[in-house]
């Protein structure tokens, strides 16, 4: 009763909870299999859509000279199993991939190794593991900035404009509240014989969304329940953005607006979009 009490109770604004979807022993090896199937896009987008991301960032660097400089560097943060990283170490970057997720770091390295490229990929925590620049590229890709708390962004932002090099490009994606307005509101629920996606044995999952309007943010809760009654609490948290309120939080940030986009491929912007895609240029 307690997980059913702690389900309805909303959250305070960007609270965590002790298991993370992305780094849970078991979970995780879901979330790289979901990463790694090119027919869906619930953890890496699909392979055309990551190929016309990384051809974007590039035809963008070019057209700010940074691909004119000795040995570009270039920042993946939130990496996961390195499908964008190995694609600009092959276009000639020097890269280095963060991610926290120990399973998804593991497969790309040994992609790299069989690729034969040199990637430096790190086990890590993006809100304070040391980024030691200075990059000429620093990327974010897929939504992350969104799942932060705004102390968290203003960190964030601080510390990978601080890791840029003068001129230097952060590119990051942000979604909707047309995007948020597609996710299953719940409350729901349903029962697993085991071999799930949040558990190898039998379980119950309670699932809720909670909307903050003020702050322009949703909750995804799950908790995810064993048979001998313990459970798993999951908290995964998104922040919607408008143009102008995505403007001003980089503007107010020390970057330049290089560039906006539908997306990271560099569709023009249309009314109903889900997704901003930012070109930011360090000031
Ligand atoms: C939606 S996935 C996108 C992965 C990759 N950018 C892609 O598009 O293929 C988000 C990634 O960010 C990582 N991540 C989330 N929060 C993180 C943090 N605080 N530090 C490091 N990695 C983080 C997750 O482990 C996950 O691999």
């Amino acid at each position: 009763m307690d997980a059913i009490d702690r389900l309805s109770a909303r959250p305070p604004l960007y609270a965590t909870t002790a298991h993370n979807f992305w780094t849970d022993p078991y979970v995780s090896g879901h979330v790289l299999d979901a990463h790694l199937d090119p027919h869906i896009d619930d953890a890496s987008r699909k392979p055309a859509q990551i190929s016309g991301t990384v051809e974007s960032i590039i035809a963008e660097a070019t057209t700010l000279g940074i691909l004119d400089r000795e040995s570009p560097r270039l920042l993946d943060l939130g990496c996961g199993p390195g499908l964008y990283a190995e694609q600009f170490a092959m276009r000639g970057f020097a890269v280095t991939g963060i991610d926290q997720a120990d399973r998804s770091i593991d497969y790309a390295r040994d992609q790299a190794r069989r690729q034969g490229v040199a990637i430096d990929y790190r086990v890590d925590d993006m809100l304070s593991a040391p980024f030691d620049g200075p990059y000429d590229v620093i990327t974010l890709i897929y939504g992350e900035f969104g799942t932060v708390s705004e102390s968290e962004r203003a960190e964030l932002l601080r510390r990978v404009r601080s890791a840029l090099a003068p001129g230097g490009l952060f590119v990051f994606d942000v979604f909707t509240d047309r995007y948020v307005k597609r996710m299953r509101g719940g409350p729901d629920w349903y029962v697993s014989n085991g071999k799930g996606f949040w558990s190898g044995t039998p379980h119950l999952v309670l699932e809720r969304v909670h909307h903050y309007r003020d702050a322009s943010a949703s909750v995804n809760r799950y908790i995810v329940i064993d048979r001998d009654g313990s459970y798993r609490e999951f908290n995964v948290w998104w922040r919607h953005y408008t143009a102008p309120e995505i403007d001003a939080v980089i503007t107010t940030s020390g970057f330049r607006l290089h560039a906006r986009y539908a997306n990271l491929w560099g569709d023009p912007p249309q009314p109903n979009d889900e997704w901003i895609g930012v070109f930011a240029t360090r000031e």
